[in-house]
């Protein structure tokens, strides 16, 4: 027995003497979000086990979140060989940090806690993506000596997570907040009501847990689906105060901010539904089993204020932030406009009709946070009837919201859904989960730029930041979280951390191929999109050409043109192929051995307008303006199911004249394009369309009386010679009561013009 346990001793003695000897080599340093300035000079710091964790500072959240990190790994008690944290009062940004590592120590250099904490973030990134799931080291990690300075180019870093529409765990809700923290986003908007289900203990009102929290069923399929179908499963479930406690502590521990979110005076139908004094009619309604916009909202009574203050007296409490948020979009006034209180109301304050009653209500909620020490952020809607004196903006149906808040000297938080909502579709793939609709791919969240051109320099100080937002309508497990957040949020880290400067896609995606690895060990469930085909059209000389590319530079791309799917065997893609006749392309990316992503599909149609001059009235909305009104005439067909990839361009209530020139004068036998219609998302085919063939006015026989298929079909067969074939295509106009967005403008979204 003795002689074994001093051969252990030795066997262990040897292990730690040999292993410190045969370090690891040093990565390439590849840190997400990129930092402001990273050099590299001579040497290798190498971490072991006796490297100690050294602390003077009151940066406590960084000290125990490293321990916990290194902790059960190092043991060393010296000063050398350490990593230690430094205070310095006279960096100017709060969140700054200089992270320096020379051979014999590391030193995080900063203001505060949380800029500390930044610098273990990129410190964690300089490892080798095991590390994140190891015990104990196996051998020595060598560090390549740096100096990083680094600053976040936004103080409003934010992410977002509905937790009405589908409940997850306080698991989750901390996996969650882990991976964000890594990406050092400073804030996590809890959406924590909704029609769908209220999910805080409120306990001066017991019914919201009993009856509010739960649903009786939930719609199943997508909500365009008709008829609507059920699944017959009661659903629901709330966080008790001490689980909202135990979260905000543990985003604290990252420094994460939790902003709550209680939305009024919309959105509010599962309160009502347990208190139905809540609403006007004052009749009992259902907690909502399907998606969208309700019209029952809180009415304007004085219990309800009284209601209202008093979860928000609770909810203050467990929020040490500085910001509640009050919802305030998407609420109609159907009742208010039938409801002789409200009207009573209107009167009353002399204010002019139910829009100015909502900035009443936002107004009120308003002062009564303030004098609670509290400040409002609102969804874009709270500019409606006149923005309360010192409301945040949380800019979402584009960016108009932004302009007008910011000129006016609120802060704004940009969260437009062109760029920001990862609840739409990440790639144009028919294999992608069930969404809710749109197309936002990873790389367009990536070139997002918060501040709107708009906007001067003094203007632009008033965005304060940016936020990715997951409404989970479509996401009923956390699996479908991770696989919607991943790798959207990580490339919305760049936009809000990094210089635009220092923001390159190509980059970004090698560092994401190492990023992923962390995430694979950390057992995420993350979307890859690295190894696609992303194709472009191009017109020399009257020919036409395709090109491919992918992002990642080291593998290669095959393709066929005969329908076939591309194997390693197929024809090596080198430069751009010649279109001469119509033709499917299939490519995918390849490594020397096997197939790495999907298989990329494009068809050419060469029909006659192909190549030929397209002019139109208006730009497209900036948001949805595809590959620019020549896409229209290109020969490819955006997506049967998604609006917003290259091919749809969309317009948000213009009346559009489009114009083709032929060129000169020829045989025209059909007439064929497509709108979107995915009035969900406030989407509308337009109700009419006029076709001129160069004077010769024909009545189009398109209709769009079918409003249930998402997409509506024009096809005019002719007889004519023409050379210009003119569109007029009013907007479809303002979307009636009683519809998603109803009272806004419609969207048009149009496809490919198709001349045969
Ligand atoms: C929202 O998406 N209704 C803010
Ligand atoms: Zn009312």
């Amino acid at each position: 027995m003795k002689h074994q346990k001093i051969l252990l001793l030795v066997l262990i003695t040897l292990y730690f003497f040999s292993c410190n000897r045969k370090a690891l080599e040093p990565l390439e340093p590849s840190i997400i979000p990129f930092p402001e300035t990273l050099n590299i000079s001579e040497g290798v710091f190498l971490l072991n086990i006796n490297t100690t964790i050294f602390n003077q500072t009151n940066f406590d959240v960084s000290e125990t979140f490293l321990k916990g990190f290194l902790g059960s790994k190092i043991k060393g008690k010296a000063e050398a060989n350490s990593i230690g944290f430094i205070m310095d009062e006279t960096i100017s940004n709060d969140e700054s940090y200089t992270l320096l590592i020379e051979p014999t120590k590391i030193s995080i250099k900063a203001k505060t806690d949380a800029g500390a904490f930044y610098a273990i973030q990129s410190l964690r990134q300089l490892l080798p993506p095991e590390i994140e799931g190891q015990k104990v080291f196996n051998k020595p990690i060598a560090i390549k000596c740096l100096e990083i300075k680094d600053k976040p180019a936004f103080a409003y870093r934010g992410m977002h997570l509905d937790v009405a529409r589908h409940f997850y765990s306080v698991d989750f809700i901390k996996k969650y907040l882990d991976v964000i923290a890594m990406l050092k986003f400073n804030t996590f908007h809890w959406h924590l009501t909704d029609d769908q289900g209220w999910r805080i203990e409120i306990k001066k009102y017991p019914k919201l847990q009993e009856v509010s929290a739960f649903r009786d069923e939930t719609l199943i399929g997508h909500y365009s689906d008709q008829p609507h179908q059920f699944d017959g499963k009661h659903y629901g479930g709330f966080y008790t105060q001490d689980e909202v406690k135990e979260i905000v502590a543990y985003a604290k521990s990252r420094a994460i901010d939790v902003i709550p979110e209680i939305e009024m005076p919309g959105h509010a139908q599962a309160a009502i539904a347990a208190y139905p004094y809540l609403g006007c009619k004052g009749e009992q309604v259902k907690v909502a089993t399907k998606w969208g916009v309700f019209e029952d909202i809180y009415c304007t009574n004085d219990e309800v204020f009284k209601f209202l203050e008093d979860v928000l007296d609770e909810v203050i409490t467990l929020f040490p932030s500085k910001y509640i948020h009050i919802g305030g979009d998407e609420a109609p006034k159907t009742r208010w406009n039938a409801c002789e209180v409200c009207h009573k109301k209107i009167k009353e304050e002399g204010i002019k009709d139910t829009h100015e009653l909502q900035n009443y209500f936002i107004t009120r909620m308003e002062t009564y946070l303030n004098s609670n020490g509290k400040q409002i952020i609102g969804w874009d809607e709270i500019l409606e009837g006149g923005l309360a004196p010192n409301a945040t903006v949380m800019s979402w149906r584009g960016i108009e919201g932004a302009i007008q808040a910011a000129k006016q000297k609120h802060d704004v938080i940009m969260t437009p859904t062109s760029h920001c909502y990862f609840d739409y579709y990440q790639s144009d793939s028919d294999d992608e989960p069930l969404a809710i609709g749109g197309y936002l791919p990873v790389e367009k969240v990536y070139h997002f730029n918060p501040i709107p051109e708009e906007l001067n320099e003094e203007e632009a100080k008033y965005i304060i930041g940016a936020q990715g937002n997951i409404w989970t309508e479509y996401m009923s497990t956390s699996n479908q979280v991770e696989y919607m957040m991943l790798p959207r949020v990580i490339a919305m880290s760049e936009v809000i951390w990094s210089r635009n400067e220092n923001k390159n896609y190509e980059n970004f995606a090698t560092r994401l191929e190492v990023f992923n690895k962390r995430l694979d060990i950390l057992n995420y469930n993350y979307a890859n999109y690295l190894y696609e085909i992303e194709s472009d059209l191009s017109n020399e000389n009257k020919q036409q050409y395709i090109s491919l590319k992918t992002l990642i530079k080291d593998k290669i791309i095959r393709y066929t043109i005969d329908d076939s799917e591309p194997n390693v065997n197929s024809e090596i893609y080198i430069s751009k192929i010649p279109i001469s006749e119509s033709i499917t392309i299939k490519a995918a990316v390849f490594n020397q051995n096997e197939r790495l992503g999907n298989v990329f599909k494009q068809t050419i149609n060469k029909h006659k307008a192909v190549g030929k001059k397209i002019t139109i009235n208006r730009a497209p909305h900036t948001s949805y303006s595809g590959s620019g009104v020549e896409g229209l005439i290109n020969g490819v067909s955006g997506s049967d199911t998604r609006y917003g990839d290259k091919e749809w361009l969309g317009f948000w209530g213009e009346n559009l004249e489009i114009e083709i020139d032929l060129g000169e004068e020829i045989q025209i036998n059909s007439i064929e394009t497509r709108f979107h219609n995915g009035n969900g998302q406030w989407i509308y085919a337009p109700k009419e369309v006029q076709i001129e063939l160069d004077s010769d006015k024909i009545t189009s026989s398109y209709n769009n009386k079918n409003q249930n298929d998402l997409i509506t079909n024009l096809k005019e067969e002719t007889n004519i010679k023409a050379r210009y074939i003119k569109f007029k295509i009013p907007s479809y106009g303002i979307i009636r009561e009683g519809n998603q967005g109803a009272g806004q403008k419609a969207w048009t979204f149009i496809d490919e013009i198709i001349i045969n």
